[in-house]
């Protein structure tokens, strides 16, 4: 192995220069040449890459986003795109390729691992819906990113006897409500994995009320069916008695941007070092993940048949505790 390079895809989550950082720096040490691709595949596809030095990545690991860029790239989706981002790899002479990134990310490099290219992905998604790592790079600022919302909202909503519908981002997958949800000690969750109807949502209210509290907080994911604007209507068109004045505050994505937490500094340092360590064993075709505090490594194959689904069992754990 003497030359890799390292693409950042989908949405980005802070935490990724992080990564970025320890894979161009690991790799250094191996005595490799790393190279930056510019916005993800796309960049492959227009041969965009630079040489990252040391120094390239120095004052980045508290910079939330990506200073390579991403993009979604509907041409790497073809068979001919990815050939010629194949062969402008070769052409360089890249061995191997790091793919920071989530789902969709990881769902590319696995075709291009099936093509016979030596490719390794670093787990990196607000969502935290990978499979094959307990945790994801950006999900727990993202997390943290709410529950300041949440927080912060609470003391408004308790001046005014308030509630709040808090709509926070997961497109498919609640992770981030149930986990800002209970920190933050919500009312009710409302997430794509267990929808809540909007009548059943007016009844938890209306108890709150009538038991006396000064506030009350619906964190809901962006993806639920009845998100926090369809429940704003359906209140409005059923004039539900909820007891509370009600309010909306939609995060979207405030979520996704800023400084990451020490928690997603870590992590990405430790992902992105252990790719660097996989490859340099000869290993490819897999994403290396952190499972029970160890780390590990999931076949691409598995990784991109499949997700990762929340603990639903935290919902009723959450219910329990909202008396
Ligand atoms: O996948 C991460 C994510 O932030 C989702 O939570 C969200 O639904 C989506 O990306 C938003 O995508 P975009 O930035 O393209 O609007």
């Amino acid at each position: 192995m003497q030359r890799i390079a390292v693409l950042t895809s989908g949405g980005d989550a802070p935490g990724m220069n992080a990564a970025v950082r320890a894979i161009t720096r690991a790799g250094i040490a191996k005595g490799w040449e790393v190279f930056g691709v510019r916005n993800g595949y796309a960049g492959l596809l227009g041969d965009h890459m630079d040489p990252l030095r040391a120094r390239n990545v120095g004052g980045i690991i508290q910079c939330g986003g990506t200073m390579l860029g991403s993009a979604r790239s509907k041409a790497f989706a073809t068979e001919e795109g990815r050939n010629t981002a194949l062969a402008n790899l070769k052409r360089r002479g890249i061995d191997a390729l790091v793919v920071i990134g989530g789902n969709g990310s990881q769902t590319g490099s696995h075709s291009l691992a099936t093509q016979g290219y030596a490719v390794v992905g670093v787990p990196s998604t607000i969502d935290n819906d990978l499979y094959g790592t307990d945790l994801t790079i950006g999900v727990d600022t993202a997390v943290n990113i709410t529950l300041e919302a949440i927080d912060r909202l609470r003391t408004t909503g308790s001046s005014h006897q308030r509630a709040f519908l808090v709509e926070t981002m997961g497109r498919h997958c609640g992770y981030i409500a149930l986990m800002a949800g209970i920190a933050g000690g919500a009312e009710v969750i409302a997430i794509p994995e267990c929808e809540v109807e909007p009548h059943d949502v007016a009844a938890r209210l209306q108890a709150a009320y009538r038991r006396g509290k000064s506030h009350a907080l619906v964190v809901v994911a962006e993806g639920a069916k009845n998100g926090a604007r369809a429940m704003m209507q359906h209140f409005a068109e059923h004039r539900d008695r909820i007891g509370f004045e009600l309010r909306v505050t939609q995060l979207g994505h405030v979520v996704r941007g800023g400084v990451p937490t020490a928690a997603d500094r870590m992590l990405a340092t430790r992902l992105g070092a252990a790719a660097v360590d996989q490859l340099a064993l000869g290993n490819s075709g897999v994403v290396v993940g952190l499972r029970g505090g160890e780390m590990t490594t999931t076949p691409l194959a598995e990784v991109a048949h499949k997700t990762k689904p929340p603990d639903l069992a935290l919902l009723d754990l959450a219910r329990v505790l909202a008396q």
